[in-house]
């Protein structure tokens, strides 16, 4: 029986940190679905269409890897895929309270769908999407810390825009 995850999250946007976990769930799982919420806050910096075309761009290799958009209970749409697992990245003690959080409640909701942690490479354990968008809009680098293809379109938003929101 082949064995599917789900690799849920905002991902506004993909850092170099979830394509590492990405990487790792995908060696560990048949396939990974990476799940991107909707509506996840009111005005993120790139629209889901843009989130949904940059995670295909970035893993258009990797025939394991699909990308897909869910809203509502996370447990409902891992249940409704075909999915046994929910993989989270952990980066740091400071991470835990939450993850704990989110697992416990997933599995009071459903008890069938085992959320399952991975650490990312230890270059990334500092790097959160908010911490990105925060040094972009101040002006500062984050090449290396997120794919080339989201460098350039945040370079491209911050030239277009007087102001980039952290
Ligand atoms: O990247 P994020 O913002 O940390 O991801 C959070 C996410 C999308 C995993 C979480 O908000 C979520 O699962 N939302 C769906 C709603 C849900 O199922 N809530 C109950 C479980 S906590």
């Amino acid at each position: 029986m082949s064995t599917l995850a789900v690799y849920p999250g905002s991902f506004d946007p993909l850092t170099n940190g979830h394509v590492d976990i990405i990487h790792r769930g995908a060696r560990l799982f048949d396939r990974i679905v990476v799940a991107i919420l909707l509506n996840v806050e009111k005005s993120p910096l790139f629209t889901v269409d843009e989130r949904v075309d940059i995670a295909r761009e970035v893993f258009a290799n990797n025939p394991n890897v699909e990308v897909d958009t869910f809203d509502g209970l996370l447990v409902d749409y891992a249940r409704g895929k075909g999915a046994s697992a929910i993989v989270r990245g952990l980066r740091a003690i400071s991470d835990f309270e939450y993850e704990m959080q989110m697992a416990l409640m997933n599995r009071h909701l459903n008890p069938e769908v085992e959320t399952v942690f991975m650490m990312p490479a230890e270059t990334y354990t500092y790097v959160s999407s908010r911490i990105v968008k925060e040094v972009v809009a101040l002006g500062g680098s984050v090449t290396n810390l997120v794919p080339s293809i989201v460098d350039d379109r945040l370079r491209r938003k911050r030239h277009g825009r007087t102001t980039l929101r952290a």
